[in-house]
């Protein structure tokens, strides 16, 4: 059921803050601001690697998770796509363990890197939504996803609820492996609890990002730029247009722009930059101004500081929330998500049932 919402898609972007808010009660203790006590199939501070393997926008939320894992844990994480892990014979040492993350449970080359680990003798977890999946019976344990029912065939809540448990498992794991005072790890804590209401308000940007949207929907080329977390969130969004809309994007993380894509920049091509102001937003700062040095179209999407602070000619902006950097990713996937559907609106395709995609890829 819909509810009064024009596709399931929407629906889903809609509930997002009530479903990171269910999944994350299941691993945050609010009253006492710390992380439950979860049964686990493997101790972070016995493991010196952790090899993450998923597909599509799973695969994006664990590149999202090796950044939190590296930065708060100091725990190395392997990524990898996970068809290119099952074949690619990587060498697994006996203090690792192994995370896999689907919406479906069901995905044959996630199946199958699982399967590849276990038989390395490797301990397994699984970010999971469908609880009675393949996915999560072959696992040593589950992380479960609370986001419901998802049938848009474009993920949504299933991806802001996994980044929930990534960010909830690296807090764990930075409390584990002491790499984190215990004044950290209640801020960190602090600002997770509070990611459903940021997302309430992240919803509110909606009016600005249907106008752009109208723009978005007559172009043939989007490049999306970010930096470190913003970097697959850009391919998040990179990949939900392509889906949905049939426009061709691209993903990078803003630094490479000189390596190569800055030969595409021209007034035709609109560059859609992830930032918010963060240790790092000077950065990106230089990167569009490279781009309006070369007639590009820049689409903004930053906090009230962010915006203030980028004033180029020209310049549209999407002015988020100020949200702690630690949860953004979380936060700014929202705009990401509804800039990919309001366009499809726009250009009326069929936003639920994509052509040629299925939701469950269960052959290779
Ligand atoms: C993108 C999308 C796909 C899935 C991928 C993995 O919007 O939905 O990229 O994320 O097919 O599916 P699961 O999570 O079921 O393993």
């Amino acid at each position: 059921d819909k509810g009064n919402h024009r596709h399931f898609m929407e629906k889903e972007i809609h509930e997002q803050p009530e479903v990171i808010s269910h999944t994350l009660a299941h691993y945050l203790d609010f009253a006492q601001g710390g992380i439950r006590e979860l049964e686990m199939p493997f101790d972070f501070a016995a493991i010196d690697r952790l090899s993450v393997s998923a597909c599509g926008t799973a695969y994006l939320a664990g590149l999202i998770g090796k950044y939190w894992f590296e930065r708060y844990a100091r725990l190395p994480v392997d990524i990898d796509i996970a068809s290119e892990f099952r074949y690619r014979e990587m060498p697994l040492s006996p203090m690792s363990a192994a995370l896999f993350v689907s919406q479906s449970g069901e995905t044959a080359d996630t199946l199958a890197s699982l399967r590849y680990c276990k038989s390395a003798g490797v301990p397994i977890g699984s970010i999971v939504n469908v609880r009675d999946s393949t996915i999560a019976r072959e696992s040593d344990g589950i992380f479960p996803t609370l986001a419901g029912p998802e049938i848009g065939v474009a993920s949504t809540k299933a991806f802001t609820c996994q980044l929930s448990i990534f960010a909830a498992l690296a807090v764990r794991a930075a409390i584990e492996r002491k790499t984190v005072s215990a004044e950290e790890s209640a801020r960190l804590v602090r600002a997770l609890s509070e990611a459903p209401r940021f997302a309430s308000l992240a919803l509110k940007v909606e009016e600005r990002i249907e106008e752009i949207a109208r723009e978005l929907a007559q172009v043939h080329h989007v490049l999306y730029l970010g930096r470190d977390t913003n970097y697959p969130l850009a391919m998040e969004g990179a990949l939900k247009l392509k889906e949905i809309s049939y426009i061709h994007a691209e993903g990078y993380a803003a630094g490479e722009l000189k390596h190569g894509p800055i030969a595409l920049i021209d007034k035709q091509m609109p560059v859609i930059v992830i930032a918010p102001h963060d240790r790092i937003f000077d950065k990106t700062v230089s990167n569009m101004q490279e781009v309006a040095a070369r007639g590009g179209r820049i689409i903004l999407i930053t906090d009230s500081e962010g915006a203030a602070r980028a004033s180029l000619d020209g310049i549209q902006t999407i002015i988020m929330p100020t949200v702690p950097e630690f949860i953004a990713p979380i936060i700014y996937a929202i705009p990401v998500q509804m800039l990919a559907y309001h366009t499809a609106v726009v250009m009326g395709t069929d936003v639920d049932q994509p052509r040629n995609l299925a939701k469950s890829v269960t052959v290779e």
